[in-house]
């Protein structure tokens, strides 16, 4: 043997593993709008910055027709990397190497990846293409998910964990995804589901396909399980790089700072069109969002799910911030059991990853009705206050106009510890609206009265005077500042730079118990 044979019988090993399935089933892939694992590592990934580990591991299984099946690298390609110059781990399943299935070779890849990502603190991506369990590979398979779990769920709260779905995620396959933080979706060809359409069929006769089953549309507007969607795999790929933009890499750094050269002075007049003073009048709170925030900067989540809730990340003179927002445009801006959760969980990532809160208030109240209360909205909406009462991060608050009753409490006000709380003088905080509160109040009075009508206007005037304004609260210091909306920007960015050195605790304890 001289350097030149070795070189070469490396070369061939090499070519091997590239190969993956074989040029049949690339075609197959291709010619189903879908790229090859490595293919999509190249438009991840910045350029020349891929380093492949396990390169050569090779199924071990030696299940029913697996003797003729030794691809190397045995369905995924993992490695670090770099996106916008910071490191990442990733891997990615090769659908064409038996459809990406779960071996115990793969799952001991991808586990080297996550315990990589937890040592180093380095934020981990996951490109899933997957039949689920290797079928072949019996209980082994189902060893290697379970590990797999188990790393996710210690990594959680350490490293932030994207998944992304482009292809099948089937079986085991969802629920590695669904442990990790974010979960993106390529548009058109991924879908995700626990059994597929046949076991459905078997199980409890419905007729479905794998979409309407478990596609994007599903679980982004429906379950709520997909925050991102992308129109094909390069344009979801390329979201997920933007969206790491927002995160730090652990939760011991904070987030990058990116100058986008928007001035904090910049003229906000455009609210007071935007938003109208009478609290009837609904407007788009993202129009809002838009021009308090830096310029073209807000990264929404999950826009379909709950869209009475709007959740993102956005920047504010450079600086990483999560937005919480009522939409006045759905529901009235109304709480119901999944704004909540949706809200919850953003608070919860943002709080684990030192990313400040910043939230938007106009809210009539939670949804009130049998419908709610069956989907269980105690738990639900306890789980947003949980979220906001535990959040040590700078929580910033902005009372726009309504703000009642329990729903006052949990968007971020002073008694959940709210850092800096400020309203708009259209601000209406109390523990209901005026006409109801009237209603309750002074039932008798009205009912007893000569002009009931008139006496009711006269009432609900002095209620509106009295509670339906900022003016209460700012009175007892639950609203540090009553400001007008077009010292937003500037006001949010002085407070903001003031919490950035923030320590507050909670309670020493092994972990606390939200109700999940
Ligand atoms: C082994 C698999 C496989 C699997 C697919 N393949 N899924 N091999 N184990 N789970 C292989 C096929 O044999 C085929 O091999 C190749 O991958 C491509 O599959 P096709 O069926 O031709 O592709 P397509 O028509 O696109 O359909 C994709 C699919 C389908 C919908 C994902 O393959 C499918 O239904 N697979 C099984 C899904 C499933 O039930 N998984 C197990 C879930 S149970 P060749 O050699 O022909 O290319 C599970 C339990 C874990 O995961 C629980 C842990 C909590």
């Amino acid at each position: 043997m001289n350097w030149d044979d070795l070189i070469r019988d490396l070369e061939i090993k090499n070519q091997e593993a590239l190969a993956g399935g074989g040029e049949e089933r690339v075609k197959k892939q291709h010619a189903l709008g879908k790229l090859r694992s490595r293919e999509r590592l190249e438009i991840l990934l910045d350029p020349d910055s891929f380093m492949e580990l396990d390169r050569l591991v090779a199924p071990q299984g030696s299940g029913v027709g697996m003797a003729d099946k030794k691809f190397p690298g045995d369905g995924v390609v993992g490695g670090s990397g770099k996106i916008h110059g910071r490191p990442v781990l990733v891997y990615s399943q090769d659908f064409t190497v038996l459809g990406g299935s779960m071996s115990l070779s793969q799952a001991k890849k991808i586990c080297k990846i996550l315990d990589l990502a937890i040592k180093t603190g380095t934020p981990v991506i996951g490109l899933n293409d997957s039949g689920g369990a290797r079928i072949q590979e019996g209980v082994m398979s189902l060893a290697g998910y379970g590990e797999i779990f188990l790393r996710n769920t210690l990594a959680s709260g350490v490293i932030p964990q994207i998944s992304i779905i482009m292809g099948p995620s089937a079986g085991g396959a969802v629920y590695s995804p669904g442990l990790t933080d974010f979960i993106l979706m390529a548009g058109p060809t991924s879908y995700m589901y626990i059994t597929g359409p046949e076991v459905v069929k078997e199980v409890t006769g419905e007729d479905v396909d794998h979409r309407e089953l478990g596609g994007a549309g599903v679980h982004s507007r429906s379950s709520g399980v997909c925050d991102l969607v992308g129109e094909d795999d390069r344009g979801i790929l390329e979201t997920a790089r933007r969206l790491l933009t927002y995160l730090p890499q652990n939760n011991q750094e904070d987030p990058p700072v990116v100058d986008l050269k928007d001035p904090i002075e910049r003229s906000l007049k455009d609210l007071f069109r935007i938003i109208p003073a009478d609290a009837k009048t609904g407007y788009d709170i993202k129009n809002v969002i838009e021009l308090v925030f830096d310029d073209g900067s807000f990264l929404e989540l999950k826009p379909e799910f709950a869209p009475n809730m709007v959740i993102g990340f956005a920047r504010l003179g450079g600086y990483s911030v999560g937005v919480v927002a009522n939409q006045p445009l759905r529901l009235s801006g109304g709480i119901d059991s999944k704004a909540a959760r949706k809200a919850a969980r953003f608070v919860r990532f943002c709080d684990a990853f030192n990313i400040p809160i910043i939230t938007l208030v106009d809210v009539p109240g939670f949804m009130p009705g049998t419908a709610q209360e069956s989907e269980g909205i105690i738990h639900h909406g306890a789980k947003l206050i949980f979220a906001y009462a535990e959040a040590t991060v700078p929580k910033l608050t902005v009372v726009v106009r309504k703000a009642y009753g329990g729903a006052y409490i949990v968007m971020g006000s002073k008694h959940l510890r709210g850092d800096l709380n400020f309203a708009y003088p259209a601000a209406e905080i109390a523990v209901m609206g005026p006409e109801a509160a009237v209603n309750v109040v002074f039932k008798k009075e009205l009912a007893s009265a000569s002009d009931p009508e008139k006496r009711r206007g006269e009432l609900i005037s002095e209620y509106r005077d009295k509670f339906a304004s900022p003016y209460q609260a700012a009175e007892l210091g639950y609203i540090d500042e009553v400001i007008s909306p077009d010292q937003t920007r500037m006001k949010l960015f002085r407070g903001l730079e003031l919490l950035l050195d923030k320590i507050d605790k909670n309670p020493k304890k092994k972990h606390p118990n939200p109700p999940l």
